[in-house]
């Protein structure tokens, strides 16, 4: 298992200086390929506009997907993981929160952490949900913010990995956003 480290160095005020670390490790488990495979397909759904990733996502818990999405699935300007929450429902209304217990979020793209719309970044959501471990094909690119979504999952205690060979199938729809730089 491959592993690697890498750290951020921000000064968001000249007076303070704020280092955060993110850790992943590589995930060859076949199931989590599996799930990957199904999160590239809802990338691919996903229409692309400007100055927005085209992600997919699928949540899955005991082997079961729960559900799936993409950006801008749903009405607004949505991300994939937000969907995927988003139309879980349990039988019984008042339970889906414990259904995302235990539950492990596959994303092409790390999850977000700065929204330009000012919308609610998919890392707050998925550390409320108290997701247990998220799968993401890549780590989302420097183009349009700085994301720290990786340190802030693993500051709360959720796990996160990486799916080896799929970051070309991840960055594939989103070409509109690489050829801007
Ligand atoms: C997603 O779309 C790309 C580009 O069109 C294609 O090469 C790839 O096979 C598709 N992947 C899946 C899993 O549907
Ligand atoms: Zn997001």
């Amino acid at each position: 298992m491959t592993k690697y480290k890498m750290a951020f160095i921000f000064f968001p005020f000249s007076f303070l200086l704020l280092l955060t670390m993110d850790s992943t490790t590589f995930t060859t488990d076949k199931e989590d390929a599996k799930y990957m495979q199904l999160a590239i397909e809802q990338a691919n759904l996903s229409v692309p506009v400007e100055g927005a990733y085209c992600v997919g996502a699928v949540l899955v818990k005991d082997n079961t997907v729960l559900s799936t999405g993409f950006s801008r699935e749903l009405p607004g300007n949505t991300h994939a993981e937000e969907c995927a929450l988003a139309k879980v429902v349990a039988p019984n209304k008042d339970n889906t929160r414990e259904l995302f217990k235990g539950a492990t979020m596959y994303t092409t793209m790390e999850p977000c952490s700065t929204r330009l719309s000012g919308n609610r970044p998919c890392t707050d959501r998925l550390i409320e949900a108290d997701i247990k471990r998220v799968v993401l094909g890549i780590k989302e690119p420097p183009h349009l913010v700085v994301c720290t979504g990786i340190a802030q999952l693993q500051s709360h205690g959720i796990q996160v990995q990486v799916v080896p060979d799929v970051a070309e199938q991840c960055l594939a729809p989103n070409a509109h956003i690489k050829s801007k730089n």
